[in-house]
């Protein structure tokens, strides 16, 4: 059998691409290159250029290869675009995904992996944030992730067709063969990074008077390796004939911009130059996660949680790779 991977050429789509040849799986990628870069994909993956809302596409991608589950990860990401460009981000999210999730079902193609998202939760209430936490999104990003959850909800309970949404906090950190390479980037990590290396400007932290310890905002950073080992695990769940599952993934444990930042001069032994900035609208103080269903459900528990490991992991795909995937 064969896994569809949609979003196969960006960050966290290559690296489960990756992890899938290794488990001896093939995998075959749907992909635009909308946001995303054709030498990401792993050299044994079959790819396709083209888009997740292009019925005729999906439909011959299914009957050339026996795909038994779609593993769903092509998505626009971008907060602030979302908001100007609220459309865009429904279009390409949430229609173009009812139309690969109706075009698979007509293929029998009845398991899938979703890439939800924290956003989803909006401003918690309650840290760390179970997966029972009211979903109130703030953004079209979020509430686009939030329709596909109930669009997969409501197709399961018509159609039996499975599913297991995965809510990730702040994906980070690199295999040695995929990395992170956003254009514009927008990641703390990778713009830290950056700095450090004297390749982008300075950093900007986003404001210092929240009622975290030192001010700045507190994330849940997850090793992009163990992200990929969370989806093999949701494969393996649906094809032994488990329900379908709405899932946190992240570390347990927050960081603050600051101690990011102090990892990251820790890893690469250089400062990390950086400006305060006024609060973003619409960033909690706060998001980290409660994963203790993820490891009930599907036995995962991240193998890579140390800040330092994760930086270092980034850090060393950046040294290897200086432009990215355009090098
Ligand atoms: N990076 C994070 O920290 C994070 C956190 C929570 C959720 N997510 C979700 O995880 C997924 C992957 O994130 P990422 O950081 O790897 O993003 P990414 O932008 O690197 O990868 C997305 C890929 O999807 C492709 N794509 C977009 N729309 C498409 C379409 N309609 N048809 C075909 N291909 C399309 C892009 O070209 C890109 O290669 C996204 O759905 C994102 O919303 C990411």
């Amino acid at each position: 059998m064969a896994v569809l991977v949609t979003g196969g050429a960006g960050y966290i789509g290559s690296v489960l691409v990756e992890a899938l040849v290794a488990a001896g799986e093939r995998a075959v990628v749907l992909d635009d290159l909308s946001r995303g870069h054709r030498a990401a994909v792993h050299p044994d993956a079959v790819f396709y250029q083209g888009r997740t809302g292009d019925r005729e596409l999906v439909a011959r991608i299914a009957h050339e290869h026996p795909l038994d589950a779609c593993v769903h990860f092509a998505a626009f990401a971008y907060v602030g675009e979302s908001v100007s460009e609220p459309g865009r981000y429904f279009d390409n999210n949430f229609t173009q995904a009812q139309v690969l999730f109706e075009t698979l079902l007509a293929a029998g193609v009845k398991r899938v992996v979703f890439s939800s998202t924290c956003a989803t939760y909006g401003v918690p209430t309650a840290v760390p944030i179970a997966e029972s936490h009211p979903q109130w999104p703030i953004n079209p990003y979020g509430w686009s992730k939030l329709f596909v959850e109930r669009l997969l909800e409501s197709f399961d309970r018509a159609y039996g067709q499975r599913f297991v949404a995965l809510r990730y906090f702040n994906a980070a950190g690199a295999s040695t063969r995929c990395g992170e390479h956003h254009e514009p980037e927008t990641h703390l990590i990778p713009l830290a990074l950056r700095a450090a290396a004297d390749r982008g400007p300075k950093l900007k932290v986003f404001g210092r008077d929240y009622d975290t310890p030192d001010g700045t905002a507190i994330r849940d950073y997850v090793h992009v390796g163990d992200l990929g080992e969370a989806h093999l695990l949701a494969l393996a769940h649906l094809r032994r004939g488990g329900d379908s599952e709405l899932l946190n993934l992240g570390t347990g444990t927050g960081y603050s911009v600051l101690e990011v930042i102090e990892a990251a001069r820790r890893v690469t032994g250089r400062d990390v130059p950086f400006e305060s900035a006024a609060r973003r609208e619409g960033d909690p103080p706060r998001l980290v996660a409660d994963a203790s269903r993820a490891r009930a459900v599907l036995g995962w528990t991240p193998r890579q949680p140390s800040l330092d490991g994760i930086v270092r992991s980034a850090w060393d795909w950046m040294q290897a790779h200086p432009d990215g995937y355009r090098g």
